[in-house]
């Protein structure tokens, strides 16, 4: 047999070849535009999967953007250790306009640039969320969504249900769900859709994958960044409906979803829909049992002295930059297995991870080793960095004398296993829309259904006053969080202990 384990993937030819298509970004001069969309197409085209004829249109608000945007382009594309061929190659395929999203007579440049192109259209909205419906206006106006035209718009669809509804109920009268394509870029992460693989490619895993065998999950999104240059935003947001109302909730989606017959984006949405729709509302007093807020004060991270959240901010402020939450998942499978989610800036780590504790071995037959000395099997799922995945199990220590038990570690890198580097999540997420794939993106009623279940919270925190909990900047945060799970018995593996 020959030994395929290591062939290199990267061989294997690309899927259906992305068509000829003209994307148009929306927030061009943004800093989700520069540091990720840019780079994600420039990376694409080095590796020659961009039709030639394809082009981007940089929509900016300022003038003076016109003049500045490309250089702006080349030095974040250098950064990337692009070379000066591709970036160059890459630069021609730009035209920058300029439009005021809330004015339609704005939009006639942009409708004379498309003209009559036979490409594939798509617009990106990498706006703030309340240009999504004056843009979206605008562009039905001059008749840019017809056809096989694709709208992407990025996260956060609204600030709760009723906002979300309001920008999908006029998203939906200019264009179809079947060609909307909302982002969550932790879908376009290499190792969330290695999940569906891990659970569905192999036996071994999904047969133990509910509360027969599973005694808790863990999902931590830990970042170290802090308020960046987002202050007008986040301040405004805060991590629940930053990070859980999407990335945290679509990875538990994946997760603890029943296996979809086919991998096709409504049987795959289908299912994460389900998922979403069984979760146990936090409400009422609950809400101050099973979250906890938190807010990051001075404190220091890799030896460096960080200042507090509010101290960045320059004012006062009750947003949250970390949240813990215990939550239920009401279905046959996973009845009586506690989720336990936290996210947070400014932690002592950036590390997101999917940790599995499964129960513990019923008896312990070894005459010299307690049942609680024999450490329950634990699988980490590690998502940034070094994405790969750990199972933690008892071995035996080799020799003749007294048998000794020790957990111990298979450990598979994907940097290892894999001889090629991990696109970023864009990457595979922009040409997914160009092709026509919505598997990777989020649906309306996901959408919807996910501030459902987090509005409740919102209003809870707001009824019982629950203010955000200072926490040093650099540890866990609030030791609140630690209590949470406590409570039940539990710990927080600490992705320093892994
Ligand atoms: C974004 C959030 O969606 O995700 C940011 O708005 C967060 O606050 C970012 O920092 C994290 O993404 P990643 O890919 O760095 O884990």
């Amino acid at each position: 047999m020959p030994d395929t384990h290591h062939a290199n993937p990267s061989a294997t030819p690309e899927r259906t070849p992305v068509p000829a298509f003209d994307l148009v970004i929306f927030g061009a001069s943004g800093d989700l535009a520069l540091r990720k969309l840019y780079p994600a197409m420039a990376h694409r085209d080095s590796e020659g999967v961009l039709p030639p004829e394809s082009r981007i249109i940089a929509m900016v608000h300022q003038a003076r953007h016109i003049e500045d945007l490309p250089q702006q382009i080349i030095a974040r594309l250098g950064a990337e250790g692009l070379s000066g061929e591709t970036i160059e190659r890459f630069m021609r395929r730009i035209t920058i306009l300029q439009a005021d999203a809330n004015d339609p007579r704005s939009f006639a440049g942009l409708a004379e640039a498309l003209g009559a192109s036979p490409h594939v259209r798509a617009f990106y909205l990498s706006t703030a969320p309340d240009l999504f419906v004056p843009i979206c206006r605008n562009l039905a106006t001059h008749g840019l969504l017809d056809g096989e035209a694709r709208l992407i718009l990025e996260k956060p669809i609204g600030r709760d249900l009723a906002s979300a509804k309001e920008i999908n109920d006029a998203v939906a009268a200019v264009i179809p769900e079947s060609r909307t394509y909302r982002i969550d870029h932790y879908l376009g992460k290499e190792t969330v859709q290695n999940l569906l693989v891990l659970r569905f490619a192999n036996t071994l895993f999904e047969r133990s994958w509910s509360s027969r065998d599973i005694d808790h999950v863990q999902i931590t999104v830990a970042e170290t960044v802090g308020l960046e240059a987002r202050a007008g935003y986040y301040d405004k947001v805060g991590a629940l409906r930053d990070m859980v109302q999407n990335h945290v909730l679509q990875l538990l989606c994946l997760f603890a979803s029943e296996p979809p017959n086919q991998l096709e984006a409504d049987a795959v949405r289908d299912e994460k829909l389900r998922v979403l729709r069984a979760l146990r509302p936090i409400k009422g007093a609950d809400v101050t049992r099973s979250t906890v807020r938190g807010q990051y004060a001075q404190g220091s991270i890799d030896g460096k002295s960080v200042p507090a959240y509010t101290e960045e901010l320059g004012h006062p402020s009750d947003a949250e930059t970390f949240v813990a939450l215990r939550c239920e998942v009401d279905t046959w499978r996973w009845a009586g297995v506690p989720f336990y989610l936290r996210t947070g800036k400014r932690l002592g780590l950036r590390s997101s991870e999917i940790v599995v504790v499964f129960k513990p071995v019923p008896h312990s037959i070894f005459a010299n080793v307690a049942q609680e000395a024999l450490v329950p099997n634990r699988l980490v799922l590690r998502l940034q960095p070094n994405d790969g995945l750990q199972l933690h199990m008892m071995m035996k220590v080799p020799g003749s004398g007294r048998l000794k038990l020790v957990p111990r570690t298979l450990d598979l890198r994907y940097d290892t296993a894999f001889d090629f580097r991990t696109p970023d999540a864009y990457e595979r997420l922009l040409t997914d829309v160009i092709r026509g794939d919505q598997t990777l993106f989020m649906r309306r009623d996901e959408v919807e259904a996910a501030w459902a279940w987090v509005d409740p919270i919102i209003q809870g925190w707001v009824e019982f006053n629950a203010k955000p909990i200072r926490y040093p900047a650099g540890s866990w945060g609030p030791s609140q969080a630690i209590g949470l799970i406590e409570r039940d018995g539990r710990s927080w593996v600490d992705p320093e202990d892994i």
